[in-house]
Order: C-alpha cells, then structure tokens, then sequence
C-alpha cells in the first residue's frame, strides 16, 4: 500500500482491478472498477462488509446517469443540476447490465458525483464508475484523512490518493427516487430544507421500517470509547456517576453551535482521537435538531447506540 498524490497511478490500479482509497469532500471511499466484479469483491473482503450491503456508484457527471440508471425522473435530474458535484447520493432503478454485486442484489443503484477535484479528475479520465463505500472496517468510523485510510485498512489497499482532510465530513445525504414516495434514506449537509427549496415539496426522512437495504439502521459510526450526549447543565452530575463506576478519562465535547459546517467536518476526528487516547467516555453536547444538525444528530444518536 502506498499514499499517494498521482492519480495516474491510481488510475492504472483501478483498471487492473485494484482497490483505491479515494479521496472525497464527504469521507474517504474505498474504490474499484463498478463493472469488474472481481474488483468490487475485493472491497467487501477489505471492509469486512456483509456481501447484501450495496455500494455507491461514483460518476464524473450527472449525464452518465443513464449508462446505470432506467426510468430517471425529474426530480433526479433537477437535483443532480442544483447539487453535483456535490454530497448528494440519488437512489435510482438500475439498469440490468449493473452488476449484481454492487447494488446487493437490489433492482436500485446509488449514484453520486463527488465534489473533489481528485476523484474528478480521477473519474473523468477513468470514464467509467467507481464503487466506493466509507474506506473503514465494517460498523467503524468513516475516515476524514488519507491516513486514517492506511490505519483502517493496511495492505488491503493498493494505493491512498491523498487529498487532504475532507471538507464535508460526514458521508452523504442520500435520496430515494426509485419509487414516486420520495424519501431521504440518510441525512447529510444537503438538507431537507434544501431540498424543498428546489423541489417545492417536502421530502420526509424514511422511517426505520421502510429503509429496504441493510447498512442504514445498525450500529454504525461507532468508537471504542462510550459516547454520551448530555447537555451542558447536565455534565457535573454525569461526570460523578461517571466517576463512581471507575469511568475517570472524560472528554467533554462542544462545538460552536453557529458553525455547524465546522462540528460535521470534526466529528469523525474527534471520535479518532478518543481511541488514541484512550478515553474511557467521550460527553458530546448535540446541536440543535435542524438544518445540518439532524445529520450530526444521526451520527451521534448511532455512536451513542453502542455502550
Ligand atoms: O459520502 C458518501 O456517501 C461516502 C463517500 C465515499 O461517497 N460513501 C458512503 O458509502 O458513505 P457507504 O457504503 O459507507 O454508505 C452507503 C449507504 C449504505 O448505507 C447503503 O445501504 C446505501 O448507501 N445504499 C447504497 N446503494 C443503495 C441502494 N441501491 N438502495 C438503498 N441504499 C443504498
Ligand atoms: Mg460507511
């Protein structure tokens, strides 16, 4: 495994067959040729990933759209035009030539263009479609950084085309248009209120019993460390109990509740850094439950999920 800035290199692993780590403004993904099966295999064994998990197939422009997906409607392409490149997955009946193995056996496909100049260029001069899940273990945290990458998945991966910290930093808003009931599947920072904005309609967040495809409703997301969300008023009182039960190395967590951008893009680090240092409980004070805060919420509720 090397890290690397060349993207022809990368682009030669990739049409060999081999896995990438690419860099994205959302997270890290771990990449390969949609179309080689061998190659996609390959990414599931990596991850440590059950095989009915389908991936994201990353595209260089919203008009390759129709080599993947048949009965696209409008509403995908408005807004694929207002959020590509972008954090932004559409949710699409696939064609039939898609191989099985990358959308899970499912009859849909999630199509994203990713927002980083990288995986753009990368992906123009591939021509073709990336699979690309979170580049982590299985029901770890998504890496942010060409390094957390190399920590996560060693010699798994031929090469890490390093990009820097990822701007976005939690993965993408992701919309389910396969059917007329459409529906966000994940939050991220396209929000709903976006959303309504070009559509004029309200898109609902799915309830837990119509999400369809594994990979949404488990433990996801989480550290070694606990994670607690508490309010501020509440943290002495916390830190006490948390005391008694021989619970001593804590950190409380607080973002600026005005810069939302900045809590998303630091949220993944922060449950790094809790592992390294050995936390025993990592105290997270949850922004407010609008706008971009739902998507963080959805994070935090799931990292907290897993005590
Ligand atoms: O920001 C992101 O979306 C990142 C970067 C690398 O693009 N990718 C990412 O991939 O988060 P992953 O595999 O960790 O999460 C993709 C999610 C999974 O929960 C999966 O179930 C869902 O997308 N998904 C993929 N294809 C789907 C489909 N056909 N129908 C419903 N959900 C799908
Ligand atoms: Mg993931």
């Amino acid at each position: 495994m090397i890290i690397s800035k060349d993207i022809n290199q990368a682009l030669k692993i990739l049409q060999n067959g081999g896995l990438i780590g690419l860099p994205t403004e959302t997270v890290y993904g771990l990449g390969a040729d949609a179309l080689n099966i061998n190659a996609v295999s390959k990414i599931f064994s990596a991850k440590g990933r059950p095989a009915d998990h389908p991936l994201i197939v990353h595209i260089g422009s919203a008009e390759e759209m129709i080599f993947w997906a048949e009965n696209i409607p409008d509403e995908a392409w408005i807004l694929a035009k207002y959020f590509w490149p972008g954090p932004m997955t559409l949710i699409l009946n696939k064609k039939s030539h898609v191989p099985d193995i990358v959308t899970g056996g499912q009859n849909t496909i999630g199509l994203r263009v990713p927002n980083h100049p990288m995986a753009l260029e990368l992906l123009k001069k591939f021509g073709g479609g990336i699979a690309a899940p979170s580049a982590n273990r299985f029901t770890k945290v998504s890496p942010t950084t060409a390094q957390h990458v190399a920590n996560d998945l060693k010699e798994s991966v031929d090469i890490i085309l390093d990009g820097g910290t990822c701007e976005v930093g939690i993965e993408s808003t992701i919309i389910d248009l396969s059917s007329k009931n459409i529906s966000i599947l994940r939050p991220g920072v396209v929000t709903s209120e976006n959303l309504k904005k070009v559509l004029g309609f309200d898109v609902p967040l799915a309830t837990k019993s119509q999400i369809k495809v594994p990979g949404q409703h488990e433990v996801h997301y989480s550290p070694q460390a606990k994670i607690i969300l508490a309010q501020e008023s509440e943290i002495p009182v916390l830190t006490d109990q948390l005391n008694k039960q021989n619970l001593k190395n804590i950190k409380v967590w607080s973002s600026d509740k005005n810069n939302l951008n900045e809590m998303a893009k630091e949220l993944y680090q922060q449950f790094r850094n809790a592992d390294e240092t050995k936390l025993d409980v990592l105290i997270v004070i949850p922004p407010p439950n609008s706008g971009i805060g739902i998507a963080i919420n959805d994070r935090l509720r799931r990292a907290a999920k897993n005590l």
